[in-house]
């Protein structure tokens, strides 16, 4: 308790642990947040870090930190602490910047698919194991009324999920992409597909409106991830759930530039973790492989179980 208190014990950190409840951040970001010295943030993630109350995620040469210590006594008094903090108001500056370097890792990601719409599909050709995922991404989804596609990029799960579901409706925030969606759908005379243009954060789907949610090769773009699960649990209806599709961790930093990713892929611990605060539980799990030259893929299935976790997150 001594250690936890101590470390506590002081406003940067404090404000440090509030930035930290919203996400994981680098050192660079974090200096942005709070408008401070690297080499005084650095000091004070140091202490926190050693009293067990951040931990360090590296993802290749980046390194995030994150709120998840080996500390079991801040572990009792974490949701307390973290409601203090939010009700701060002395913080709001900080919540301020910190919206705007989440604005900026979305950016990076629009302007990459904007520019990129057209030739994408060339891209992505020989960095997954497409055939063997998307085939068993499909066979998960259930038959239903309604099925949401979250980062529909050119539109090619569109017609698979058309067999699944009597209304498929596709929301990217790329409007270039977009367009290659809707002029795919056009072309092949799909009917009962709507496209609308949005932010996974913030979908443009009323509450309940959906009874399932596909993502695809989506979630390693998301400015916070753990954010899209809270956003789907509103809009998924009692009983719905979520199909996702993503990469495995892994270490290919060129992803950053070419492809625009935002995560090196995911653990199972951290989707778990991120699904069960948004209210959601794990139905099924595996990883899909290809030949070497190709990224593993994390397939998951998850329901709603219930309806308490859903709400603003920012
Ligand atoms: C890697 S592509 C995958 C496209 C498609 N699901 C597929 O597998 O072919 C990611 C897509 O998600 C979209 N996207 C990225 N960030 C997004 C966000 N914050 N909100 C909505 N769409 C987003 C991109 O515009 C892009 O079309």
């Amino acid at each position: 308790m001594l250690s936890t208190f101590k470390a506590l014990a002081d406003p940067t950190r404090l404000r440090l642990m509030a930035v930290l409840a919203r996400g994981e951040f680098t050192v660079q970001e974090l200096t942005t947040i709070l408008d401070m010295g690297q080499s005084r943030v650095s000091r004070h993630l140091k202490i926190l870090t050693q009293a067990g109350l951040l931990s360090v995620k590296r993802e290749g040469t980046w390194a995030y930190y994150r709120l998840e210590g080996n500390n079991s006594f801040f572990t009792d008094i974490r949701a307390l602490v973290e409601s203090k903090l939010h009700q701060d108001p002395s913080l709001s500056h900080d919540r301020d910047r910190l919206l705007v370097v989440l604005e900026n890792r979305r950016c990076k990601s629009l302007d990459f698919f904007d520019r990129h719409a057209r030739q994408w599909d060339e891209l992505v050709r020989d960095s997954l194991p497409t055939a063997a995922y998307q085939s068993l991404l499909l066979e998960s989804v259930p038959d239903l009324q309604i099925v949401l596609e979250v980062g529909v990029g050119t539109g090619n799960l569109l017609e698979g999920l058309r067999c699944r579901a009597q209304r498929v409706i596709g929301v990217d925030h790329s409007p270039v992409m977009l367009e290659q969606a809707r002029q795919r759908v056009v072309h092949a005379g799909f009917s009962g597909i709507e496209l609308r243009l949005g932010e996974m954060r913030h979908l443009p789907v009323s509450n309940n409106e959906v009874q399932w949610a596909v993502l695809n090769m989506v979630l390693h773009h998301a400015a916070l991830p753990q954010q899209v699960f809270h956003e789907l649990a509103r809009v998924l209806g009692p009983g719905g759930g979520v199909t996702l599709a993503d990469l495995h961790r892994h270490e290919d930093e060129w992803v950053r530039d070419r492809m625009a990713d935002m995560w090196l892929g995911f653990e199972r611990t951290e989707l778990e973790g991120w699904l069960l605060a948004a209210g959601f539980e794990l139905r099924s799990f595996q990883l899909v492989s290809g030949s070497p030259a190709e990224h593993s893929v994390v397939l998951l299935s998850a329901v709603k179980k219930n309806a308490s976790a859903h709400g603003a997150f920012l």
